[in-house]
């Protein structure tokens, strides 16, 4: 292949009929996504946060005049057409679940009573080994993981008959697992299989889910900071069936901050030796998150942001004695209201320091609702256009992006954004924007 020639505008299958979205977890996360989609359905409240739903897309040159809304421009399943599964621990409805998780003020809630009692987990393959701080009776037993996942495929398939969906997207609104390193059982699908049916402890429940995924030709989104669908044997597995994959851990609150300001000050080429992150968070992400092994997980995922966004040895006069540091402090009071506040020591001519501060009241899930949307949505037209195993053009949704081996993740959100409307335009065959602009001038 050429150096810059772009690959053939794939076919894109249309979006017909229901669109079953599988969330593992039915907690905070995934029950303000399903109220929100309801609520947008029923027009009740437009689609806020969402770049699918209300985000445009420039086509062409810019004195065309052309920007199309996103959803008008790719062939996207309408929110209206979803259909909701869950698993979890909890025997909970997706009512009972999203009053307890307390997002929603009862009002809102109320008007979706109905819908969302409709909603009802299943079983989940669970272990407590891998979320310490969570116990619970509403859990599948089985001889060992092997046999465990079956029954995820059998919950797969039964939703699918059961719902009546064309095609159908998993994702993971579960909680996070503890830190776990990738290991050679990981490295190929006989070797995970493998070490599925010996109950090898490097197999996490999550990699169960999204192995079943992966079998049943499902599209997995990954919403936690776990390794889950981020290891070869998953991803190999994911090319062969022609699976779209796509993680990890949602980018919202202190993270997306993040992203939007230190390319800012690296364009700009303002030095940076410090920042110091921390957070209150009560709900009951927080609560697992308290715990050192599940932490550790999210940690790894919070502190790579910067590293790649400043790239210190390409600039070690700016970056090269960054010291970061994320702490997040369990703190019931404030639920899932978030707060979250960052000092972040610059230095700017002659070396002279300044100081920023950021003090971010945020709501955790209300900012995690539209990106779950968005990925369900990408991800099954991504499936449907053909593709296959990481999309990275999905970064833009996440704190640690997947990429291939011999890549470093992308991390700037304007560099991601850009990557995001490119795959879009190459996928409906239309010019890529380089933001060249020199023919203006001619
Ligand atoms: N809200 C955000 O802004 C945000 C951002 C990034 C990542 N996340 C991640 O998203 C996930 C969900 O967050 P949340 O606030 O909804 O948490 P939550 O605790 O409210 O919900 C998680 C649910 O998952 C269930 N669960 C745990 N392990 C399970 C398993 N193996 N199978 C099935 N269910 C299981 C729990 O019982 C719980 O109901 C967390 O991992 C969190 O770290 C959230």
């Amino acid at each position: 292949m050429e150096k810059d020639q772009t690959p053939p505008k794939p076919e894109i299958a249309p979006a017909t009929g229901k669109l079953g979205v599988l969330t593992v977890g039915l907690g905070a996360v995934a029950t303000t996504f399903m109220a929100g989609v309801e609520l947008i359905r029923r027009g009740a409240a437009p689609p806020i946060g969402s770049v699918t739903q209300m985000g445009t897309i420039r086509l062409g040159k810019r004195t065309e005049g052309r920007s199309p809304k996103i959803r008008d421009f790719v062939p996207l399943a309408e929110p209206g057409r979803l259909v909701f599964g869950a698993w979890d621990l909890f025997p909970d409805n997706a009512y009972e679940a999203a009053a307890k998780a307390g997002v929603l003020d009862l009002p809102h809630l109320n008007s979706v009573k109905r819908y969302l009692e409709g909603i009802r987990p299943m079983k989940a393959a669970f272990q407590r080994d891998y979320v310490k701080r969570l116990d619970g009776p509403h859990v599948k037993k089985a001889k060992n993981k092997y046999e465990l996942a079956e029954q995820l495929r059998d919950d797969i398939r039964s939703f699918k008959r059961k719902s009546k969906a064309s095609r159908l997207v998993m994702i993971w609104c579960a909680s996070t697992e503890i830190f776990l390193k990738p290991h050679k059982v990981h490295q190929t699908v006989e070797s995970f299989e493998k070490a599925m049916k010996q109950n090898h402890p490097s197999i996490a429940p999550s990699m169960l889910y999204a192995w079943a995924a992966m079998r049943e030709g499902v599209p997995f989104a990954n919403g936690a900071p776990n390794l889950t669908v981020d290891i070869p044997a998953i991803e190999q597995l994911a090319q062969e069936n022609g699976v779209p994959i796509a993680g990890k851990d949602f980018k919202t609150g202190q993270t997306l901050m993040k992203t939007i300001i230190a390319p800012g000050l690296k364009a700009r080429m303002i030095g940076v030796n410090g920042w110091f992150s921390t957070n209150i968070l009560g709900n009951r992400d927080g609560e697992v998150l308290d715990d050192p092994g599940s932490f550790k997980t999210k940690e790894e995922s919070k502190l790579g942001s910067l590293e790649y966004i400043f790239q210190p040895h390409l600039y070690p006069d700016l970056y090269n004695h960054l010291y970061h540091k994320v702490r997040i402090n369990y703190y019931p009071p404030r639920r899932d209201n978030k707060e979250g506040w960052d000092n972040i020591d610059i230095f700017g001519w002659l070396g002279y320091p300044m100081q920023i501060k950021v003090d971010f009241l945020c709501r955790d899930s209300i900012l995690a609702a539209p990106i779950a949307l968005d990925l369900v949505l990408f991800l099954d037209l991504a499936k449907r256009a053909g593709m296959r195993g990481i999309q990275e053009w999905l970064s833009f949704y996440f704190k640690s992006p997947m990429c291939a081996p011999q890549l470093y993740p992308e991390h700037d959100l304007f560099i991601q954004l850009m990557k995001l409307k490119n795959t879009l335009r190459w996928m409906m065959g239309e010019e890529l924007i380089t933001h060249l602009g020199a023919e203006y001038y001619d």
